[in-house]
């Protein structure tokens, strides 16, 4: 069996021994909303540490669970830390959660993440739903012989960000006055930020928001044939934008400051996603 494949299926048949849950919806918490679960009727949670063979995050302020619970009536499986390139992992081993999550039952991604803003007309502390991506930079998950069992080798990449999914934020975001900005994410591995001249790269290829997660998850949904959708939250202005010099710890209080903002957004976003039954 294709080693990738054979390290999922035993990262799943882990978990059906100890979890008896179908999630509709796959969330992937990034920086700042580690708490959200907290918002949430919890049913059960599972560290990846009890999943055999897991890949398990080391950055600081990432836990590193899976949470099964409810989002009003829709069951929803929370990734309470993601798995970032940057660690040193494979990326097959990256994107091995979202994968697991499809496996579970989960026919929606919504992927969250802190980001930088490259769009002059962002701010730190905006939203933005990202409505396509750019993942060049970091190597694709779909590289080596292809596994069938979960998609086809060449994939149609027309709209990952699903079309129905982005209404529904969007209409979530004017339904709660949220201010919801819109644009193209873009991954480069870090873990250093960007330079100013790779900022402007950025930019200049088209995207709005810089980040280092994401992309790749997407891009292993789709080849599975989930419905994508994705929200960042603009932590700081790219680097060479503004004087200030970057921190994680800038990174972290923003999102932590409009963290309260976001949940609201995520939360309506899910009820309005199981009220039309996608
Ligand atoms: N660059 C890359 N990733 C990030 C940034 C940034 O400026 N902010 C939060 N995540």
């Amino acid at each position: 069996m294709n080693p990738v494949y054979e390290k999922l299926m035993n990262c799943y048949e882990s978990v059906k021994k100890k979890v008896d849950f179908t999630p509709l919806v796959a969330l992937v918490l990034g920086s700042g909303l580690g708490g959200y679960a907290e918002e949430i009727k919890v049913v059960q949670t599972l560290d990846y540490r009890e999943i055999e063979g897991f890949p398990v995050s080391t950055v600081p302020g990432h836990k590193g669970r899976f949470i099964f619970g409810y989002v009003g009536e829709i069951p929803v499986v929370i990734m309470q830390g993601r798995i970032h390139y940057y660690e040193g992992y494979p990326i097959q081993d990256v994107v091995l959660p979202a994968r697991l999550m499809k496996l579970m039952g989960a026919k929606i991604l919504f992927l969250t993440n802190a980001a930088g803003g490259v769009n002059y007309d962002f701010a730190a502390g905006d939203f933005m739903m990202i409505t396509d991506q750019i993942s060049n930079f970091v190597p694709s998950p779909l590289v080596g012989e292809n596994i069938d069992e979960l998609g086809p080798r060449f994939c149609d990449m027309s709209h990952v960000y699903d079309r129905d999914l982005q209404e529904i934020i969007r209409n979530a975001a004017k339904k709660l006055s949220i201010p919801l900005k819109e644009g193209v994410y873009i991954q480069l591995t870090g873990p250093a930020f960007e330079t100013p001249a790779e900022v402007r790269m950025c930019r200049a290829l088209g995207a709005d928001a810089v980040g280092m997660s994401t992309a790749c998850e997407a891009v292993a949904a789709n080849h599975m044939g989930m419905k994508i959708c994705g929200i960042s939250c603009i932590s700081n202005l790219g680097c060479g934008m503004t004087e200030n010099p970057l921190s994680h710890a800038e990174v972290q209080e923003t999102a932590d400051r409009v963290a309260p903002l976001f949940k609201k957004l995520i939360t309506e976003s899910i009820m309005q996603m199981g009220a039309e039954k996608l």
